[in-house]
């Protein structure tokens, strides 16, 4: 297999700390063509545009996530666009809102908003993590109305249909190859080639022979698998039209 183009990772995650150059040289041999790895802060902004200058294949992006927010510096959004000034910085991401943890959800929102205002301001696409906050987080993407993608989208045919609507993408990942994965399987089947990415989230989220393993680029092939099957295509027509949608849409 080759073209495998994995629309989001994160390779600064301190699981990778003890191998992570030697794994990202060997990615390319087994068929990785771009990685796109995803800031949560300014330090990990940092951190991966080191990597992106290090790694022809690799890019990066910056903005807040909103498990980050404690101690948010004020001049954030400076520093955020000071960072998509480098031509490997592909997109502002990745924010958006995560109910799942006990964070201020008025601060989230607001933060949130600031990073789509910016994005647009800039002209760059956003990459949204939506944990369950379906409703606040159409509510604000309808009214803002960013260009950009949900990823590891988790919503159900019916959220993915407003997405569409609003001319965003989404990225699925290795939930899609789990048991459980009724959402994810469906959405799959409904979403239109040219709007899907794939993503690891890597070192998490490792798809169906691996879950439950350090996830990386490598394993998106079982991630396309299954969207071949689901499509009635071959795994790797999925990995040309993919890394091809994600070309597009990080202006690659
Ligand atoms: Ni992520």
């Amino acid at each position: 297999m080759n073209n495998i183009f994995d629309s989001h990772a994160h390779y600064d995650d301190k699981w990778f700390d003890q191998d992570r150059e030697q794994l990202l040289c060997e990615l390319p041999k087994s068929g990785v063509v771009a990685v796109v790895n995803n800031s949560v802060n300014i330090e990990t902004a940092e951190f991966n545009k080191k990597l992106a200058e290090k790694y022809p294949y690799f890019y990066f992006t910056a903005g807040y996530h909103p498990e980050n927010l404690e101690n948010i510096p004020t001049d954030y959004l400076d520093k955020i666009q000071e960072f998509l000034k480098h031509p490997k910085c592909v997109a502002l991401g990745e924010i958006g809102l995560d109910y799942h943890w006990d964070i201020p959800r008025d601060l989230q929102k607001k933060i949130f908003i600031q990073q789509i205002e910016l994005s647009k301001k800039l002209d760059v696409p956003v990459i949204v993590h939506d944990r369950e906050a379906h409703g606040d987080t159409m509510e604000i993407l309808k009214k803002y109305k960013p260009k950009g993608l949900l990823h590891c989208f988790s919503g159900s045919v019916e959220m993915l249909k407003e997405v569409l609507k609003l001319g965003m993408s989404i990225s699925l990942g290795g939930v899609v190859t789990f048991k459980n994965a009724r959402h994810s399987v469906e959405c799959a089947e409904y979403v239109p080639m040219d709007k899907l990415l794939l993503e690891t989230d890597s070192p998490y989220l490792s798809p169906v022979p691996n879950r439950g393993k350090r996830n990386d680029s490598r394993n998106i092939v079982y991630v396309a698998e299954k969207i071949a099957e689901i499509k009635g295509l071959t795994t790797q027509e999925v990995l040309d039209i993919t890394a091809e949608n994600a070309r597009k849409f990080y202006s690659i």
